[in-house]
Formats: C-alpha cells, structure tokens, sequence
C-alpha cells in the first residue's frame, strides 16, 4: 500500500508523526510518501497544494492527514475540500465511541453511533456567488449523490442494528425532503429499518441520549456539525478520529483543526490521529492490528498516561509511545 502523509500545520506536525510511529510498530511495509501542503507551504508560494501534489496523492492508495490552517485570503480554496472533491471521498465516516476512563459529559456511558455524512456536495458545492449587498451559497444536493451515501450508511448498517437515523430539515428545506425520500428508498431496498429527525432536535436528542442511535446519515454542513457535538459527547476533539472514502481513494484524519493555540508545545492529544490510523488499517483489511490499536488506547488512557486536555500531563510523543510500545 502507498500512503500520502500529509501533516499539514501546526499540532497537524505533531500528531501524525506521533501515529506514523503506532503504524511502524507492526511493521507492515506501507510505503510513507511525505508531502508538505498546507498554510506554511502558501505562505511561502501563495499557493497550498499544487497540481503536482495532486497527481503524487492520485499515484497513493489513501492519506493520512493532520490539519490544515486556514489561510486569512478571501480567495482560499480549502485544501480538504478540494482533495475530498478530486478524489471523489463521497463518504465521510465518524465512529463514536466512549473510550476507557474518559469522564465524558453526558450520563449515558453506553453508546456507539456512526455518522455518515455526504462529503461533495450540499452545502459545500462550492457554488457561491459574492456581491456588494448580497451572498449566496448554492445547497447542491443530487439523486445519485444521495444515493451513494444512503447505500453505504445501508452496508454499515448491515453489518450493525440494521437501523439508520436520516437527519435533515424537511419541513423547510426541499432539498432536504429530496435527500430524505432518496435515503428512505435505499433503506427499504436495502431492508433496514429507519428513523427521521430534523436537524436541529437531533443535536439536542443526541446530547441527552446518544445511546439511541446507530448509523446516522445526513448532507454535509450538518454532518459537519453534528459531528462536532458528537465529538464533544465522546470526549473531546483530541480523541475522535475519521475516514474519508470513496470508490478507489481514501483520506483519514483526526477531525480536529490546527490548533494554534497549543502548536508548537508538544501537547496535542494524538489519539484522534492514532484512531485515524486505526480507521485506516482497518479500510487496507489489517483487521486484528486495528482492533489492537483500540486496544493499547484504551489501556494507554486506564494508565492515566494522557496530554493536558485529558488531565494528564504527558506529552504527545509519550503517549504515542506508550502505545506503539504496547503494540
Ligand atoms: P481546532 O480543532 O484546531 O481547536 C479547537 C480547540 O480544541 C482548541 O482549543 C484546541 O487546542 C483544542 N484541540 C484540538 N485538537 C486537539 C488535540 N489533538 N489535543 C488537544 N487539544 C486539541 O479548531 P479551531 O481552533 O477552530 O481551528 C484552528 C485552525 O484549524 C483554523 O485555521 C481552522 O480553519 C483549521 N481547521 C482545520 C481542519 C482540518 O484541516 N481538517 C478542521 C478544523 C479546523
Ligand atoms: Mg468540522
């Protein structure tokens, strides 16, 4: 297998070298094509990713991806938005799960929910117009785009409860009532059952009851966010890790930022990034050295060896390395 790694920006440097050394620990022979992309890079050339970046990335399987800072130029074209475009990562897949010993916000400690979110199109069409007195943001959504997602929230379902939660906002958006029928469709097709929520009392029921749900499937702005609640439920943005995939390509990442306001300090939580590794080898078929990293972060986070956003006081590098070592 061929892996692009893209580091990115600030704790971006940090963690994903920390989860390349879980990776090495099993030895596997993936070949690391490392690639400098990112705020840095257009500081420098005024231009993030290049089209030469792009051809080496189309050579490689998968990515492994830190975060990007967003460059402060109204022009900027977002590197992960034009990535998940090119290379077609229709679908993005965010597992919750509560992890060992993490106090965790809500009462309920028993969930395990999966948001699917539609990763092209939507809100993110990229179709915008800027005028003096006026904006718009066209909300793209297609039957086949739809439909793709639907069925792979259908085959996760599968292999789950057989039960899928769609979310959206029907009773306003008609792109929503479109989205909904094609999801619905796919569901009886696929014989799973599902269940509809409107957007916004599904943040609210998923905070008070995150136990109720299974494979959530949804557009891509309130996946976006609603994934970030949920991020909070499981813990915290240090711990959630992600996949984006497509028919040929895949892309993984922690679904946090650059956060500048720790970069540079060795203090990043790597275990989003270690997860994301996880996600990963768990997509190239490696399924029991996935499973083990599950394992070793659990075991890790009962030690208490955990970052400062976690109430440790360790460092990123000492976390990865307790982990790498248990592997
Ligand atoms: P952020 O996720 O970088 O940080 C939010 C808060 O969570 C900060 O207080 C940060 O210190 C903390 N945090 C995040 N990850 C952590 C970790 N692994 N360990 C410990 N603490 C952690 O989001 P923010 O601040 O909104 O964005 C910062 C920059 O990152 C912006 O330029 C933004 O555009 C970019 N960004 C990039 C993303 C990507 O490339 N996928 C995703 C989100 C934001
Ligand atoms: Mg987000």
């Amino acid at each position: 297998m061929k892996l692009a790694v893209i580091p990115g920006d600030g704790i971006g440097r940090e963690v994903i070298p920390a989860a390349l050394s879980v990776l090495d620990a099993f030895g596997l022979g993936i070949e690391k094509i490392p690639l400098d992309i990112g705020y840095g890079k257009w500081e420098r050339t005024g231009s993030a990713i290049t089209n030469e970046d792009m051809d080496i990335i189309s050579e490689c399987d998968c990515v492994l991806f830190g975060a990007i800072t967003t460059p402060p130029d109204p022009n900027y074209k977002s590197v992960l938005m034009r990535l998940r475009k090119e290379l077609d990562l229709y679908a993005n897949i965010r597992p919750f799960v509560p992890l060992k010993s993490i106090r965790l916000p809500c009462d309920t400690k028993e969930f395990d929910f999966v948001i699917v979110r539609e990763n092209t199109e939507g809100m993110y069409s990229g179709v915008e117009e800027l005028h003096e007195d006026v904006a718009y943001t066209t909300r793209v959504i297609t039957r086949a785009g739809s439909e793709r997602i639907a069925e792979r929230a259908c085959i996760l379902a599968k292999s789950r409860k057989k039960h899928i939660t769609i979310v959206h906002k029907a009773n306003v958006l008609k792109s929503c009532s479109f989205f909904r029928d094609v999801c619905i469709g796919s569901a009886q097709r696929n014989g799973i059952s599902h269940r509809e929520m409107l957007m916004d009392a599904m943040a609210y029921d998923l905070i008070l009851h995150p136990e109720r749900y299974d494979v959530i499937v949804t557009t891509n702005l309130f996946g976006d966010i609603l994934s970030d609640v949920a991020a909070a439920i499981a813990g915290g943005l240090g711990l959630c890790p992600s996949a984006n995939i497509g028919e040929r390509y895949a892309l993984f990442e922690p679904i946090h930022g650059s956060a500048p306001d720790i970069a540079g300090k060795g203090i990043a939580n790597p275990i989003a990034a270690i997860l994301s590794v996880k996600m990963m080898l768990e997509w190239g078929g490696w399924v029991e050295e996935a499973n083990s990293i599950t394992k070793a972060v659990n075991s890790v986070l009962c030690d208490r060896i955990t970052t400062p956003d976690l109430g440790g006081s360790y460092s990123t590098t000492d976390v990865s390395a307790a982990i790498a070592k248990l592997i």
